[in-house]
């Protein structure tokens, strides 16, 4: 039996390389050697207002950005969280055996809240409904960045919790930090993770972006005082435009120093916009064809949530009898 792999992206905001680059591009690769789901957390977006119609949008946009990256539905079910009444449920049954101080002390709540006049009890309890994601499905492995590193380990916390209180319920998960070199940075500020909530036209290449606008974000990206690139005195902003192309490119770092030592930053820019666009270019063309045929996308996500729900379901009702609920 294959490992079981599950992540999850939020739809909001627009996806970028750095997601592409980062988690996307591994998930489609780990494809064959895992049993995979994939979800598109709707529940989590909802903790901080979402206007309604957008992240309706996102949802299906999300959906169908997944497919144009290679996620194949017949081999991974794309899941749209709130399709599968289980995850809220398990969410609900976890919140009672989860201190509240273990959520107050996670920092991704304090940073959310500090930003906030007044917080929904959601925003608390997202990493309770993250946990029950994951363990509703008995996953072994969680691909996440290492923003969500704290988030997996209260996760297994959970779990442990649980399973001591109730008796072995639940599958311990892994998590996997996405391999060094595959992080890429804003284009505007190469000390920040590309982000999907940052605002700013210059900071991230969104998968959609057409190649005019590709262009004109990397002409613009930061990079330094120095005349060109200098392998041996370089700046993040430059190291950064490299990864891209590399992640891209697929060249070896020799190929890459041979090519592009002492080229001026203007040059560099150009052929990186290049390899952005060229790459870019089979995804966009399938997502276009995707979101052609609304019902197609539709039934793919019905039936994803058709094939996951069985597991969903057991499990919930494992959870239930163990601690004494009705289940009739
Ligand atoms: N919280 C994650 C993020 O914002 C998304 C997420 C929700 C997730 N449920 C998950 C990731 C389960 C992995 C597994 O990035």
């Amino acid at each position: 039996m294959k490992p079981r792999v599950l992540s999850g992206i939020q739809p909001t905001g627009s996806l970028h390389i750095g997601n592409y680059l980062g988690a996307l591009k591994h998930w489609v690769q780990m494809q064959p050697d895992y049993e995979s789901i994939f979800l598109i957390v709707d529940l989590h977006a909802i903790t901080l207002y979402q206007e309604p119609a957008e992240l309706l949008k996102k949802i299906e946009q999300t959906a169908a950005i997944f497919l144009a990256a290679g996620i194949d539905p017949k081999q991974s079910p794309v899941v749209v969280q709130s399709l599968v009444p289980g995850h809220a449920e398990l969410t609900w049954l976890l919140t009672c055996t989860t201190p509240v101080g273990w959520l107050e002390r996670m920092t991704q709540y304090k940073d959310k809240s500090s930003k906030q006049e007044s917080i929904g009890d959601g925003l608390l309890q997202y990493p309770v409904l993250m946990a029950a994601d994951i363990l509703i499905y008995q996953a072994n492995v969680v691909p996440v960045g290492d923003d969500q590193s704290q988030h997996l380990e209260l996760t297994r916390d959970i779990a442990q919790r649980f399973n001591a209180l109730y008796g072995d319920t639940f599958v311990m998960p892994a998590t996997k930090l996405p391999t060094v070199g595959a992080r890429i940075m804003g284009l505007d500020d190469p000390a920040k993770k590309m982000s999907k909530s940052t605002e700013g036209p210059g900071h991230a290449i969104s998968l959609l972006d057409p190649p005019s606008v590709i262009r004109k974000k990397i002409m613009r990206a930061t990079t330094d005082s120095l005349p060109g690139v200098d392998y041996d005195d370089m700046g993040a902003g430059v190291a950064n435009l490299l990864t891209i192309h590399q992640a891209f490119s697929g060249w070896t770092d020799d190929q890459m120093k041979a090519h592009f030592a002492g080229m001026r930053y203007g040059d560099l820019k150009k052929q990186v916009a290049e390899a952005v666009v060229a790459g870019l270019e089979p995804l966009q063309a399938r997502y276009a064809e995707i979101t052609a045929d609304p019902a197609y996308l539709r039934s793919v996500l019905r039936e994803s949530a058709q094939r996951v729900m069985p597991i969903a379901e057991a499990t919930v009702r494992l959870v239930k009898q163990r601690m004494g609920v009705y289940v009739g």
